[in-house]
């Protein structure tokens, strides 16, 4: 920081405790191992041994199919007015923009559901719009039930501001860290014995940090459970359009509409373009609910966190450009799939094992065959060898909250495919130094 403000420091000027709590869940090995690879960045020419970000699920494979449209449309299909973009918008968005994302998510969902555009409420990417779900749906000291292992980012979505509880569901790896009956009631016992109130499930599908969709079957027990419970569901499936295939993607609006939405009032679905479409920076998220008060909530109070005119001017028409769309949707998905594949083979080549995925940016790899003693310490030591040693940030599990050391999340869609293969050489060579030195012990 260039100006130095001299700190006083009494009498000391007090803060309010949202903003000294700890839940802001930054004290974690995923957000410090970003920080160690923007301090050494891996760079092709200026710096070769420096760190490659496996950390970030971020989707730059098809960027040039983006750029190629951008290049042709932006200027004849016109990303509105300076002055249509600059005057007042309320808080319902442009129509133009509802509409197209709602027929994007049914085409990213194989046609098999369908959004009104009346229910789509904008927000600035799916960190907002989980928080603000959370405020609707919980109040302070009540819990959302979340499987593990889960991203690290909704310790601070659903808790921080909201003074909202997370409790575990604890899957495992016995069944693929499959959602099950059991580990929901568990949970949720868990809770009542402690007198937390829980008020929702949170499920996100294709799973982060799994890379796997939850299965038809699965989800229509999910949605039995929240009814027996009387509870909400949010589903975050800000990766659907990153399945492998359209057919293995089953989104809790199928099951729904299959069932004449009966208890749909109950269910909410978060999207953004983050993960698809490779946009974070744009900041583009929406809340579909199927409960009136939750949408007209919603929209009062996404006046907080709003997308400019601007963005949602640009993607009202690309979003509607149904040839182009469709080209998207099914070359992205390709290059995900051949990307997932090239890590797999490569880490098979390795010697590690990872979890069987159809979706995501990212693969979910076991590495507990390093570990001596099973611990989430030891698993922090190798997270940080891998750091500082193979100079690769992988996001261990226990920041994600697995109960099981020795898995980590590996992205794969934030890189070319030339530091993809340098990547992989670094775990080769990593794996064969430790095979050689002690049968791969730590110690
Ligand atoms: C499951 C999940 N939900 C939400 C987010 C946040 O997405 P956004 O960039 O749209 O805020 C992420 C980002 O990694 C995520 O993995």
């Amino acid at each position: 920081m260039a100006i130095e403000i001299e700190q006083v420091s009494s009498p000391v000027i007090s803060l309010s405790k949202i903003a000294v709590s700890e839940t802001h869940g930054e004290d974690s090995p995923y957000f410090a191992g970003w920080k160690a690879y923007d301090e050494n960045p891996y760079d092709e020419l200026c710096n070769p041994s420096g760190v490659i970000q496996m950390g970030l699920a971020e989707n730059q494979v098809s960027f040039d199919l983006l750029e190629q449209y951008l290049e042709k449309h932006v200027e004849e299909k016109n990303s509105g007015s300076f002055r249509e973009n600059a005057l007042f918008q309320d808080y319902h968005g442009l129509l133009s923009f509802r509409k197209a994302m709602a027929s994007f998510m049914e085409q990213i969902r194989g046609g098999r559901a369908k959004f009104d555009p009346e229910r789509v409420v904008i927000t600035a990417g799916a960190t907002a719009a989980n928080e603000l779900l959370t405020f609707i749906l919980a109040d302070p000291g009540d819990a959302l039930l979340v499987p593990t292992p889960y991203y690290p980012g909704f310790d601070r979505d659903l808790r921080w501001r909201t003074n909202v509880n997370i409790v575990p569901v604890h899957c495992d790896s016995s069944n693929n860290f499959e959602i099950t009956l059991d580990a929901l009631e568990e949970a949720y016992k868990e809770a009542e014995s402690k007198n937390i109130k829980v008020r929702g499930l949170l499920i996100t599908n294709p799973s982060n940090p799994l890379g796997a969709t939850i299965k038809r079957s699965i989800l229509k027990e999910i949605l039995e459970f929240v009814t027996r419970k009387n509870i909400h569901l949010v589903s975050d499936e800000i990766y659907s359009g990153s399945s492998f295939s359209s057919d293995e993607f089953v989104s809790v609006a199928e099951i729904l509409a299959a069932q004449n939405y009966k208890n749909s009032e109950r269910v909410h679905i978060v999207y953004s373009l983050s993960k698809d479409l490779g946009l974070p920076g744009f900041r583009v998220g929406t809340i579909y609910s199927y409960n009136d008060q939750v949408v007209k909530t919603a929209r009062r109070m996404s006046s907080f966190t709003l997308i400019s005119s601007q963005t949602q001017q640009l993607l009202a028409s690309m979003l509607s450009d149904k040839e182009f769309t469709e080209n998207y949707i099914e070359t992205n998905r390709e290059r995900l799939k051949k990307r997932y594949e090239m890590i797999i083979d490569g880490l098979k080549n390795a010697g590690i094992e990872c979890l069987n995925g159809n979706a995501g940016l990212f693969c979910w790899m076991n590495l507990s065959p390093l570990l001596e003693n099973n611990t989430k310490e030891e698993e922090l030591v190798l997270w940080k060898l891998m750091l500082h040693e193979v100079k690769l940030n992988i996001s261990p599990g226990s920041s994600c909250h697995c109960s099981e050391p020795g898995w980590f999340r590996v992205c794969f869609a934030n890189m070319s495919e030339k530091t993809l293969e340098l990547a992989l050489r670094r775990i080769h060579e990593f794996m064969k130094r430790r095979k050689h030195v002690n049968g791969f012990s730590l110690q």
